[in-house]
């Protein structure tokens, strides 16, 4: 590909806002689009590209948003649809693009379409929704689990038939296999194209087709009592179907009517399974996430080979792109600690693909400790015990040291992070060497960089805890050495080199000329851009 033909997308980096925890503008407790737009020139400051914002549609909140009664909505909670006009016409202004999350697998149960659905077996919009008559002695039609504990099935004693729902009982699955259903998201997603959306993060793309004979799923034989009930069963039937990939194309149809729009897959699929989402040629998802980072061990030759197999199964122009956090699972500095943390920003945004920063990752927050009657989250209150809480990742983002963390004037819905007096925006934006410095910085030449956004990645031989590579476009290159571990190690690559280094993880080394062997302190990443 020529340098000229990348796109936004290629060349970007997309930031994530959980809006309920960005900015509260107006005292409810509650962030909102409003308070979102405040903070716009501080996402443009850092460097960010794109941002993509977490479900603001009109919802009943039992899945917090993706639960969604009105796709083409605002939730009066987040604002109306002239802040969210203003929100797209700033990040507009901004050179930024705004990516929505599209939920298209299920609706709300208080979606007109599934209240209509259920209220007979004749209803025009019976068939939007995955109805069918029990199993014998009234048991649910098969043994698919929901992914937040229990039967995937719940009856209506209306009509006499179950719902499928492969999350909450408040959440019923679409009918995707019905062309209707399929004209109305596609509807869904031309409003939002329409108004200039940039694009979309489509919520579990991989479940979206089940298949057709409600065959069961097999048991998984690695299931143990401290798991989710969810995983007793391994989904073979109930997700990743081949037809999903006919509507991962139609979505793509409709993307690809308006100019330099982007698709994003929300899959959690081994790397082979993950790639099919890329379509044959690459007529599938522009970037079907992968969230390796999210799930492997902080473990360099784990981690090194992680990449070479994802590197090596991508199609011919699939883009790759690296997660390092969201919002379903633990921070990354709260998994590798706040040493590592730093080698991980360095990783996510010197790694070959577009990367994804979670809001509050900039800054190295951390997984909050949540009181048992606080908890918010339906997957740790459906399941205690073995259900993971989500809420710990979901608090307010901290903006200074007043009261809330300048995040809101009223009772934040989560609790704040006790450290937010040290640990906030306006303290790091100053100061040298803080989390948020080593993002701005990283950013900085990232984007100043072709061999930093496109160029190629191979990787260099290392032992022990690092993790070496070269990110090269035309003449240019750099080595990135990251010490993965907490001891020095010996950096002796099968290769002469020679070089600066731009930017040190810790910002002891910057400056510094370096050639071939040498030793990499405990904890160190180092940048490089070779001679
Ligand atoms: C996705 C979302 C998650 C949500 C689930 C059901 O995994 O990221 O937050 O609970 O889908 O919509
Ligand atoms: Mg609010």
């Amino acid at each position: 590909m020529m340098y000229k033909d990348y796109l936004w997308w290629h060349k970007g980096v997309v930031y994530q806002i959980y809006p309920r925890s960005y900015k509260d503008s107006d005292g409810d407790g509650i962030g909102d689009l409003r308070g979102v737009i405040e903070k716009l020139d501080y996402i443009k400051d850092l460097g960010i590209d794109a941002v993509w914002i977490s479900p603001i549609y009109p919802s009943p909140m039992a899945d917090f948003g993706y639960d969604v009664s009105d796709y083409t909505g605002i939730h009066p909670m987040f604002g109306d649809m002239k802040d969210f006009d203003e929100l797209l016409k700033e990040v507009h202004q901004r050179g930024m693009k705004l990516i929505l999350d599209l939920v298209p697998n299920h609706s709300s149960d208080q979606h007109p379409w599934f209240l209509e659905s259920k209220s007979s077996k004749d209803n025009p919009k019976r068939d939007w929704y995955i109805w069918k008559d029990p199993g014998p002695n009234g048991a649910p039609p098969n043994n698919w689990l929901s992914v937040f504990g229990g039967s995937g099935w719940e009856f209506d004693e209306k009509t006499g038939q179950y719902y499928y729902h492969a999350f909450l009982k408040e959440q019923p699955d679409l009918n995707w296999r019905n062309p209707e259903v399929q004209d109305a998201m596609f509807e869904v997603m031309r409003f939002w194209l329409e108004k200039g959306v940039d694009g979309f993060r489509v919520d579990v793309m991989w479940h979206m087709i089940k298949d057709e004979q409600l065959r069961n799923d097999p048991p998984n034989p690695d299931y143990h009592e401290e798991m989710n009930s969810y995983s007793k069963l391994i989904p073979a039937y109930s997700t990743d179907q081949d037809e999903v990939h006919d509507i991962v194309q139609k979505m793509r149809r409709v993307i690809d009517d308006y100019d330099e729009r982007l698709l994003i897959g929300e899959i959690y699929l081994p790397i082979s399974k993950l790639v099919r989402y890329y379509g044959e040629d690459n007529r599938g998802a522009h970037l079907p996430f992968n969230f390796q980072l999210l799930q492997l061990p902080w473990n360099a030759p784990r981690i090194k080979a992680a990449i070479s197999e994802y590197e090596g199964a991508l199609p011919e122009f699939g883009w790759p792109n690296w997660v390092l956090g969201n919002h379903d699972n633990s921070r990354i500095a709260s998994r590798v600690g706040k040493e590592q943390a730093r080698n991980a920003a360095m990783l996510l945004l010197t790694l070959r693909g577009t990367p994804t920063v979670y809001y509050g990752d900039e800054l190295g927050m951390e997984d909050v400790d949540i009181p048992p009657d606080k908890i918010k989250d339906p997957q740790a209150l459906n399941e205690p015990g073995v259900g993971r809480s989500r809420d710990p990742e979901r608090t307010p983002m901290q903006w200074n040291a007043n009261k809330n963390a300048g995040f809101t004037e009223g009772e934040p819905w989560l609790p704040l992070m006790d450290n937010y007096r040290d640990l906030n925006v306006e303290q790091q934006w100053n100061e040298k060497g803080s989390m948020l410095d080593l993002h701005r910085r990283l950013l900085s030449i990232r984007a100043k960089e072709p061999a930093l956004h496109v160029g190629n990645y191979t990787p260099v031989s290392s032992e022990g805890d690092l993790l070496a590579y070269l990110r090269t476009f035309e003449e240019t290159s750099f080595l990135i050495v990251l010490n993965l571990g907490n001891s020095e190690e010996y950096f002796d690559p099968e290769m002469e080199w020679e070089g600066t280094v731009e930017l040190s993880s810790n910002g002891t080394m910057d400056g510094q000329e370096l050639k071939n062997k040498r030793t990499v302190a405990a904890n160190q990443g180092l940048l490089i851009k070779l001679k």
